[in-house]
């Protein structure tokens, strides 16, 4: 059930089953938030006039009118001045001058579809959704401010967005247009945030709200490893299945910010949207600017409950819907078996030995085109080196098809090497300011896709070769990020330069645009030196990322620990590498290695040529294993176990009748307890299990007392053999019996 009710033109409520959002048209005509939560069920006119009633005045403020002070009003999408002191959601100047917006509610609309669409990503729905819009106006400036708001039945998220239309006959720019707000009554939470670096991302970082105002964000064109666009506000004492959790998130790829502040009376407000650093945006007149849509989640489940909605609302309305329930291929990738070093000798004879192993799509990473020995070179000529390939990648694609793989290349479109011909012959078609001096990042130089000439000429090369090799995958890696933003194109244009990240990455979607409509098989696989694109707005075009350069298993716990309180496990594509790892130098068990990357998109990314027969064997058991737990892992229910921050980490899968537990104890500590046990608080008391295929338990037993835990060596076993001390790992599989 999902539902919008309007009651005297004035109240709005946007619902589901689980959750209630209301708005309000406040006596001024703008927009006053109400309520985010619970569902609250039916509404009356007398519920909106009690929610109304206040019997508080606020000291020491301004007012609007009479009766009204912005300062202490929840509102939908505020703005600064006019008695509100806090940072507004939008900006907008004539020349040199602010304008002093005013915006009140005009009218409304409702639909009923919000369709999948390749230009801008957006969530999606053909049914089962309601859309709403309410169009407020300032007609002292002529400007005309669409709010959409959509709500879908099977999630608890509200997704919200803004459109700005200059209905004068002056121009105007915008500096600042958040894609959403919301307003919460009380900052009793603590942030978390998914932030790091690169070989590090998506870290959980905590702290508590106070007073003030707090931001992250990126100045670097793409959302970043530093900083995800995904922000949880989990209210003191939540636990990992109780308590209310708040969430935002972006479906943008670009620059953004989200942004918090606490004023003197404890009330919060969240924005998120483009950052509006280094942004302006000319509006002409008749001209209209959309903001990317911002997503709200709520939750009085604790941080599985978040974990619920965040992984219904990416997999039901993010996702391709080709790829919404199909399972990936699991890849063998030649980049940390050879890095640049091959030649289609070498690759086949891999190509061949995965095969034998279960393994269903051969992708070769980096080095396949130009001359490109090392990471210097040849970015931007998408042309087969005939040195690697000496029968051309036609004929090499071909034999890996004859072999029943699927066949997948890498390739890194937006960006150009200084030694290309595309270079020499386009030195204004680079990203950079008109002087001297020009940054490089990993000797390359970023190409101005804000120019769709560029993204044009670099499509061209891009579809001769999917075209010559029949290709099923891509993998899309971007690997600098933009400094110097400056466009030549934008010169020419006469736009400002204000406009250039976000024409950027709209210029970024429209190749992806162009490769999925031309050729609506294909997979693109999103990388971004793992990762720093990692975001809604790239979801909405690739079904799976890279998340990290890092194939660490023991770092890859803390990555996916942070990456899936947002995103869920079917994005997330794990390649098992091979040990001492080439990012950390720690050797992990394979059957660790296996018991992380299966929780996921399972890869591979070594020389199995050189492996033993023993781990051969064990490889292509985990993978016929795999395979039949593939639909489960991808599309169950993603829940944990354990909390953060301990040296134990456990995760489950679940779907109706079946669960898969992960287990991992980082560092052996001696002379721990002699049993260990798991609590599983899932399990139906009603019901038996039969727990690996062996053991037959009670669910009360699992739900009260747990699984029972590998072994672990306490320093007085008689007999070590077989005992792991770090690293130890397990997987467990459980059947409902009845
Ligand atoms: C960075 C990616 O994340 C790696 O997986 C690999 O593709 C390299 N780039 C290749 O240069």
């Amino acid at each position: 059930m999902v539902a919008v009710e309007v009651l005297e033109n004035k109240f709005f409520h946007l619902h589901n089953d689980r959750i209630s959002y209301l708005f309000y048209v406040m006596e001024n005509g703008q927009l006053g938030h109400l309520y985010y939560g619970a569902f609250l069920g039916e509404l009356t006119k007398e519920d909106f006039r009690y929610m109304l009633l206040r019997e508080s005045k606020s000291a020491g403020t301004v007012k609007y009118s009479e009766a009204l002070t912005l300062g202490d009003r929840a509102q939908e999408y505020p703005v600064y001045g006019s008695s509100d002191f806090r940072e507004g959601a939008i900006e907008v100047m004539d020349g040199e001058d602010y304008l002093y917006l005013d915006f009140k509610f005009d009218s409304y609309a409702i639909e009923d579809q919000k369709p999948y669409d390749l230009e801008m990503p957006l969530s999606a729905s053909t049914e089962n959704v309601k859309v709403l819009k309410v169009r407020l106006k300032d007609s002292d400036h002529k400007l005309t401010l669409t709010q959409t708001y959509a709500i879908f039945d099977d999630v608890s998220a509200i997704v919200r967005s803004s459109e700005l239309t200059n209905d004068g006959d002056r121009s105007v720019q915008i500096s600042k247009i958040m894609s959403g707000a919301l307003e919460l009554p009380d900052a009793n939470y603590e942030l978390w945030h998914l932030c790091g670096a690169w070989l590090k991302e998506d870290h959980v970082k905590k702290q508590n709200l106070a007073p003030g105002h707090l931001s992250f964000g990126s100045l670097r064109g793409a959302t970043s490893p530093q900083h995800n666009p995904f922000a949880a506000l989990v209210e003191k004492g939540a636990g990992l299945d109780n308590g209310v959790v708040y969430a935002s998130n972006l479906i943008y790829s670009g620059n953004f910010i989200t942004s918090i502040n606490v004023n003197e009376w404890n009330q919060t407000r969240i924005y998120t949207g483009i950052n509006p650093d280094h942004f302006s945006w000319l509006l002409e007149p008749g001209e209209s600017f959309k903001t990317p849509e911002a997503v709200l989640f709520h939750t009085k489940d604790g941080i599985n409950g978040l974990m619920k909605e965040t992984h219904a609302f990416v997999l039901n309305h993010i996702i391709p819907p080709k790829w919404q329930n199909k399972v990936r291929p699991i890849v063998l990738n030649n980049w940390e078996a050879t890095y640049f070093d091959f030649d289609d000798r070498k690759l086949l004879e891999l190509a061949e030995k995965a095969k034998e192993i279960g393994i269903e799509c051969f992708a070769v990473d980096d080095g396949w085109f130009g001359h490109r020995d090392d990471d210097r070179t040849s970015l931007g000529n998408w042309t087969v080196d005939e040195r690697k390939f000496p029968n051309g990648i036609s004929a090499f694609a071909k034999k890996i098809h004859e072999m029943g793989l699927k066949f997948g290349m890498w390739f890194e479109p937006e960006m150009v090497s200084p030694d290309t011909k595309l270079y020499a012959d386009h030195p204004e078609w680079v990203v950079g300011h008109p002087y001297e001096r020009r940054s490089v990042g990993r000797g390359q130089y970023v190409l101005d896709f804000a120019d769709p000439q560029v993204v044009d000429a670099i499509y061209q090369q891009m579809k001769a070769i999917i075209e010559e090799t029949g290709l099923d995958y891509i993998k899309w890696d971007m690997n600098r990020n933009i400094t110097e933003a400056y466009s030549n194109y934008l010169h020419e244009k006469k736009r400002p330069q204000g406009e250039f990240f976000h024409r950027y990455i709209l210029g970024v979607y429209s190749l992806y645009a162009k490769i999925l409509s031309d050729f609506p098989e294909i997979f693109i696989e999103g990388c971004a030196s793992g990762g720093g694109r990692y975001d809604l707005g790239i979801m909405c075009y690739s079904p799976m990322i890279w998340p990290s350069d890092d194939s660490d298993a023991v770092e890859r716990l803390d990555i996916m620990s942070g990456a899936m309180l947002a995103y869920p496990l079917a994005v997330f594509s794990n390649h098992v590498s091979a040990c001492p790892n080439d990012q950390v130098r720690r050797s992990t068990p394979l059957e660790m290695r296996h018991n992380v990357c299966d929780f996921g998109a399972l890869g591979y990314e070594l020389d199995i040529t050189k492996l033993s027969d023993g781990e051969l064997a064990a490889i292509k058991a985990n993978i016929a294993e795999y395979k039949k737990q593939r639909e489960l892992i991808l599309f169950g229910r993603f829940k944990r176990l354990l909390p953060f921050d301990e040296n134990e980490v456990s995760w489950c899968v679940t779907n109706d009748s079946q669960s898969l537990v992960g287990f991992y104890r980082k560092l052996a500590q001696p002379n721990t307890s002699i049993f260990d046990y798991l609590k599983l608080p899932f399990a139906d008391e009603n019901k038996r299990y039969l727990v690996d295929k062996k053991h037959q338990v009670k669910g009360r037993w699992l739900k009260n007392n747990g699984l029972l835990l590998p072994y672990q060596f306490n320093g007085a076993n008689a007999d070590t053999a077989g005992l792991i001390g770090d690293f130890q790992s397990a997987r467990i599989s459980l059947e409902e019996l009845n």
